[in-house]
């Protein structure tokens, strides 16, 4: 029988801020997820437990599965065995759209900014959309307005609060990837699935978005696929390593950074070792 390898946080406890200890809970679990394509196994005995306020990585060599898991978890594509569990509901057979208004939300699915609207306006159509489904066009334009004070709490969030009137076309590509997550949090995620969220960024808009990234943790779970291993060694609390569609490995990066399999399979010698420094890109 293939090994199962159980993500679990159940010792770690986090300090709120008013004192009092909470045990992280699971938000989104899958159990013994597989996913065939034509005979071909893409993703194979995967378990995953993700935590509310916590950060998780997902991360491994191309093609070990990692974007196959965001599939499967929000129902873009069907596993062809095992289950997923959604804040206490089996989700497994649900479509991806319900998936999205329980809370569930990948990044990419608000993706695509209106670059001939302002910063605000993209938000407040954002707004306008629960669930992220169709567009409301034929809503009076004054509809928005009342939008337009939790658009701004959502522009503060991110810091694009002063760039509000401007086209979203003229900001620089990493503001362009701010203001998606600002529409993502229209939808009031309570797990946010991020698929190479620093992507294509330099060192400064990395260091913004690690940051935003963070303060969303604080009230919702974030699964993030991470090339940056610095990134992951800053930011995450936890890491699952894939490897040809199996977990390899899970623990914080300083285990898995330690485990000679991670080394061999994915920070070995071909990226300097398990330094922070060492990155994978492709
Ligand atoms: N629709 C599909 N049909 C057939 N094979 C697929 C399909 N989607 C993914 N695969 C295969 O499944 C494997 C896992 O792919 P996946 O995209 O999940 O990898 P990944 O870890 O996200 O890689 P990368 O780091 O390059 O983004 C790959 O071998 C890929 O070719
Ligand atoms: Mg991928």
């Amino acid at each position: 029988m293939p090994a199962r390898h159980q993500v679990t946080l159940d010792t770690a406890t986090a300090v709120r801020p008013d004192g009092m200890n909470e045990t992280p809970r699971v938000v989104l679990s899958a159990r013994g997820l597989r996913r065939d394509f034509a005979g071909f196994v893409a993703v194979k005995d995967v378990d995953l437990d993700i935590h509310h306020g916590k950060i998780h990585a997902l991360i491994g060599p191309n093609g070990a599965g990692k974007t196959t898991i965001f599939n499967l978890l929000t129902k873009f594509l069907q596993p062809t065995s095992g289950t997923i569990e959604l804040l206490g509901t089996d989700i497994t057979r649900t479509p991806p759209a319900k998936v999205a208004r329980m809370g569930l939300v990948r990044s990419f699915q608000i993706s695509a900014i209106f670059p001939h609207l302002s910063v605000l306006d993209n938000v407040r159509v954002a707004l306008q959309r629960p669930g992220g489904l169709g567009y409301q066009f034929w809503r009076p334009v004054s509809a928005l307005d009342q939008l337009t004070p939790r658009a701004r709490e959502l522009l503060a969030i991110v810091g694009l609060d002063d760039a509000a009137h401007r086209l979203a076309g003229d900001l620089s590509y990493g503001r362009k990837r701010v203001l998606e997550i600002a529409t993502t949090l229209a939808l009031d995620p309570k797990v946010l699935l991020l698929d190479e969220p620093m992507a294509g960024m330099g060192h400064e808009d990395v260091g913004t978005i690690s940051g935003i990234i963070r303060s969303l943790a604080k009230d919702r779970a974030v699964l993030m696929v991470e090339h940056n291993l610095t990134v992951v060694a800053d930011l995450c609390d936890w890491i699952t390593v894939m490897q040809r569609g199996q977990v390899l490995a899970a623990g914080d990066y300083a285990t898995v950074s330690k485990d000679e399999r991670v080394r061999v399979a994915y920070m070995g010698t071909e990226h300097g070792g398990t330094e922070h420094g060492g990155t994978e890109h492709g």
